[in-house]
């Protein structure tokens, strides 16, 4: 048996450690009330989206009938539960991982594990809640190991995730690391040379052209590369979205 008092010493570090880690930067601003703003460019809608009201009835229809019974690849095999996402389905902000990890796979929510912890410290640094956004991954069930999903893991899952964003239909989308961001904005190029950069979500389905997209680290990336770089470049990135979206800047950040 280990000695009681270091093991105690042990964890107290580790919880000091975990604070240092999600503290930091990300620490919450004042609460900030998501208003009406209009954007530099307004991305062109096509007629027939859905209205504001019917949203969360549209997002659970397809989560209900489509995706929690979906065998449309290998993923379903492996799987303990699909994870659809979860949020305002009226959010004016998506952000979009790559796929459920071990954590996600056995509660059914995104972005719940240790990077979920640092996305939630990064958007109430927005001075949001996880209740004011919408958060959602590119496939939606674990790929086995949390390796990155297959291409064709991500083609059979697309049309919903797709769907999500013309239902949801935000006012600007992050995407977070390479596998999200090389396949919404259909490039190879990196994510340390697209964050940072606005970009614009190319026509991918009826009324999605033109969507605001602002690129950045993927959380489990900032936890691994702890650095004040890689934290103010987040936060940086972060900035800007809550300028488009007319979100008040913390007063000394
Ligand atoms: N990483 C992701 O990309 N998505 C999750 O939901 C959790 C971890
Ligand atoms: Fe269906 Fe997507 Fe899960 Fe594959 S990853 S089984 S396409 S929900």
């Amino acid at each position: 048996m280990s000695d009681p008092i270091e093991s105690l010493t042990k964890s107290a570090r580790q919880l000091i450690e975990i604070e240092q880690l999600l503290g930091g930067q990300f620490t919450p601003a004042e609460a900030n009330s998501l208003p009406e703003v209009q954007l530099p460019k307004q991305p062109v809608r096509a007629a027939g989206g859905v209205a504001p009201e019917d949203k969360a009835a549209a997002l659970d229809e397809m989560n209900e009938n489509e995706v929690k019974v979906c065998t449309r690849c290998g993923l379903a095999g492996t799987r303990t539960q699909t994870v659809f996402g979860e949020g305002d389905p009226n959010a004016g902000l998506v952000f979009v991982g790559e796929g459920p990890g071990q954590n996600e796979d056995e509660t059914g929510r995104p972005f719940c594990g240790r990077a979920g912890e640092l996305l939630t410290k990064m958007i109430g640094a927005m001075g949001l809640s996880r209740s004011d956004v919408f958060i959602c991954n590119v496939v939606k069930c674990r790929p086995p190991q949390n390796r990155n999903p297959m291409s064709d893991e991500v083609e059979a899952c697309w049309p919903y995730l797709m769907r999500q964003l013309q239902i949801i239909s935000p006012k600007v989308i992050v995407t977070m690391g390479n596998p999200a961001t090389q396949k919404l904005l259909q490039t190879k190029r990196g994510i340390t040379r697209l964050r940072g950069n606005w970009q614009e979500l190319p026509e991918l389905a009826d009324s999605l052209g033109g969507i605001p997209v602002m690129p950045t680290f993927h959380p489990a990336y900032v936890l691994r590369n702890y650095s004040p770089q890689v934290r103010s470049d987040v936060w940086s990135d972060l900035k800007q979205v809550m300028t488009v979206l007319g979100l008040e800047l913390p007063k000394d950040k």
